[in-house]
């Protein structure tokens, strides 16, 4: 009897033990499951929370705020000249032209990181392989690359009809300088070649543009030579879709100071000076004035060896080649400023199928 009653005795305490330790067993399996919930939780907290941060982090960084995109770009690709403007800015201080595929390379890689605009400049552009070179850019542009905009800046005097013929189509806007309607004073300026007429050539252009369906622009740079001209006739006459009117600018190792291959200083003018020229032409509508203020850092230069040039030293200072190190990290070092872009109207209609143009 004592026995059965030990037994008993010692089952019920063993029941009590083993329910106590699933007790406690459960207790701490519950006590892991929160602590692997919550770790799990700062886990996920930690993850989506951080990547939100990083995010914003990288959003102080990314391109899309910091980065500038190379919208509209101008490339020079050679610095060689027949002309001798004595206030040119982008002299001839090498004869290096990048190979083509190289070139069309570096404009491929411009088109991935948003440009909508080409501008070909100079030195002369038509000057290399007599404009076949920039021709191929400009279809590879237009046909290939798809460019909403593809222009040329001019000095006009190596323009001839069968370029038009080539590459007319493929071309929205073509850009002849001229600084005065005076043969006398584009000669003392230094803008012509030999007894060839600048003037005789700009007219000859411009009614080829018309015949070929390219948009005419006019640039001229208001300068001691012209300051007091009134060109208001001749503008009307030639009726450009853009008239762009540059204040003379000085570039430090370009026009002015040591190594540079120009003197500039006798043609600079002072902002009043600039202003009276700009009044006296204010029945211009398409006139576009470009002070030296609004045209420093407003361009996104690119150099013959696909180099930012940096202007904001007053000289131009490049960055590593796109073909090099990528847009993103060159552009960084273009100085350029986006904000003075917009002012100076940088951004307008530039594909010539929107122009409503009477051809
Ligand atoms: C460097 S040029 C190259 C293209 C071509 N050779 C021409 O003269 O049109 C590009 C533009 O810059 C303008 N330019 C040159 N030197 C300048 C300066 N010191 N200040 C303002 N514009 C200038 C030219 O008149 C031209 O419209
Ligand atoms: S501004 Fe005159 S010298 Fe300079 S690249 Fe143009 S045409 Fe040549």
């Amino acid at each position: 009897m004592l026995l059965t009653t030990q037994v008993a005795f010692l089952k019920m305490l063993l029941t009590v033990c083993i329910s106590n330790v699933h007790w406690i067993f459960d207790s701490i399996l519950k006590s892991v499951r929160v602590w692997v919930g919550k770790r799990e939780q700062v886990q996920f907290q930690t993850d989506v929370i951080g990547v939100a941060k990083n995010t914003k982090n990288d959003a102080e960084r990314t391109p899309k705020e910091n980065v500038t995109t190379p919208t509209s770009v101008n490339y020079h690709f050679t610095r060689k000249c027949n002309y001798k403007c004595g206030f040119c800015f982008h002299t001839a201080k090498t004869s290096f032209v990048m190979p083509i595929e190289e070139a069309k390379r570096g404009l491929q890689l411009l088109k991935e990181a948003g440009m909508e605009k080409i501008n070909f400049s100079g030195g002369e552009p038509f000057l290399h392989e007599r404009g076949d070179f920039l021709g191929e850019m400009v279809r590879f542009c237009k046909e290939e690359l798809q460019l909403p905009s593809v222009s040329i800046v001019s000095n006009g005097s190596m323009i001839k009809e069968r370029w038009f013929k080539k590459y007319g189509e493929y071309l929205d806007i073509l850009a002849i300088s001229c600084d005065s309607f005076s043969e006398d004073t584009n000669r003392a300026i230094g803008r012509a070649q030999g007894q060839k007429s600048h003037l005789d050539n700009l007219f000859k252009i411009r009614s080829w543009c018309q015949d070929y369906k390219v948009a005419f622009k006019l640039n001229s740079v208001i300068n001691t030579f012209n300051i007091d001209e009134d060109m208001t006739e001749n503008i009307n006459q030639l009726n450009p879709v853009r008239w762009k009117v540059f204040q003379c600018l000085l570039i430090e190792g370009e026009n002015v100071g040591e190594d540079s291959l120009r003197e500039a200083e006798r043609f600079v003018i002072s902002d009043q000076q600039f202003q009276d020229f700009l009044d006296r032409h204010s029945s211009i509508t398409c006139l576009v004035p470009e002070s030296n203020e609004k045209m420093r850092d407003s361009y996104l230069i690119l150099d013959e060896y696909m180099r930012f040039l940096d202007c904001r030293e007053g000289r131009k200072d490049p960055s590593k080649s796109i073909l090099d190190v990528g847009v993103e990290e060159a552009i960084q070092f273009s100085g350029f400023d986006e904000k003075m872009f917009v002012k100076r109207g940088g951004k307008y209609v530039w594909s010539k199928a929107d122009m409503k143009l009477e051809w």
